[in-house]
């Protein structure tokens, strides 16, 4: 595996930066056709647009519907790329998904499942159906640092864990991105044109939702954590922090309701301060407004009798539960 050389931010030059990738990009595709996944987030979100800016209508971009993001999410980041004049087939997959995530409950499992749904079966569909014989993605270093260090398995991982995806999934996987880390990439997300909505969004995590449910991802568990984290969004963005969540826990304990007892769910909120994701630290949130999330998530989330507010650091806690 050929090493990545981190491209640190104060090395960045963005003009730079975009044109040596622009001309990669044109050498290495040529007159053909290529495909990528949008997700919304900063780091797909700069591919495409760059991408885009490079080949025109030789890329064609998708975006997955796997029933693990947000509310309204799709329809929103479709509607937004085709205002930029970027056109995204939106691809309804929910059923694949869920069906490989049944079952299972161990987090690297799940992992696992979304990914090989995501490559083999989606991707590996798309590709065949366009023709097309590059996969552009938005790896960044990060990615690829904690995927090696063994933290965590990053969903966009492949070639670094020795996996050639022209062999095992037909396409070739090309990183544009890859040098460089969340700032870098919100900078050049912004050279690109995008709108801040975009490139100032806090991470969101590629198994989506799926990475904050403890257990069991079903259909009925996603609607709960949509919810929750509906209302977290809500209430915390005022805090500017980099990346706020609920999480479903496995276990439910017993409440009160209507003086009966009520044995239900529990939503974790966690909301960190961190630069690149590496450590983190919990926010520290006015009372009030965590008052506020436990009384909204309790009266709107159907089956939630407990929200609590984590305060451990990264290390040893991840950002994300699973
Ligand atoms: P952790 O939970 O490892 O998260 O502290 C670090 C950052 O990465 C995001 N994250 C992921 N992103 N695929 C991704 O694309 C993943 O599997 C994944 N897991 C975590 C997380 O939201 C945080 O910003």
């Amino acid at each position: 595996m050929e090493k990545i050389k981190e491209i640190k931010l104060e090395e960045l030059n963005p003009e730079e930066f975009i044109s040596n990738e622009v001309e990669k990009i044109t050498s290495k595709v040529g007159d053909d056709l290529a495909v990528n996944a949008l997700s919304g987030g900063v780091d797909s979100s700069a591919v495409t647009m760059l991408v885009h800016k490079t080949l025109g209508n030789k890329l064609l971009t998708c975006f997955i519907d796997n029933g693990l993001m947000r509310e309204g999410e799709p329809e929103y980041i479709v509607s937004l790329f085709k205002n930029l004049g970027v056109n995204v087939k939106l691809i309804d997959a929910k059923d694949k998904f869920f069906n490989a995530l049944k079952d299972l409950t161990d987090p690297e499992e799940k992992r696992e499942a979304i990914t090989q749904t995501f490559y083999k079966d989606v991707f590996s569909q798309y590709v065949k159906e366009t023709n097309a014989k590059y996969l552009f993605q938005g790896t960044n270093y990060t990615d690829v640092e904690e995927t090696i260090a063994g933290v965590k398995r990053q969903h966009n991982i492949l070639e670094q864990l020795g996996i050639d995806t022209e062999k095992e999934f037909g396409y070739i996987v090309i990183e544009p991105i890859i040098q460089l880390r969340k700032t870098g990439v919100r900078t050049i997300a912004k050279a690109l044109g995008l709108p801040e909505e975009i490139y100032n969004r806090p991470p969101f995590p590629g198994p989506a939702l799926a990475a904050r449910i403890i257990d069991e991802v079903t259909p009925e568990r996603i609607k709960i954590v949509k919810k929750a984290t509906k209302i977290v969004e809500e209430e915390l963005s005022n805090t500017k922090a980099f990346q706020y969540l609920a999480i479903l826990h496995k276990d439910k304990v017993t409440g009160v309701r209507n003086n009966k007892r009520d044995f239900g769910l529990q939503i974790e909120v966690r909301c960190w301060e961190s630069k690149d994701a590496l450590i983190g630290t919990p926010t520290r949130v006015p009372y009030d407004i965590l008052e506020k999330l436990a009384e909204r998530i309790t009266n709107e989330v159907l089956g939630v009798v407990s929200v609590t507010y984590n305060i451990t650091k990264k290390p040893p806690s991840t950002i994300e539960a699973i």
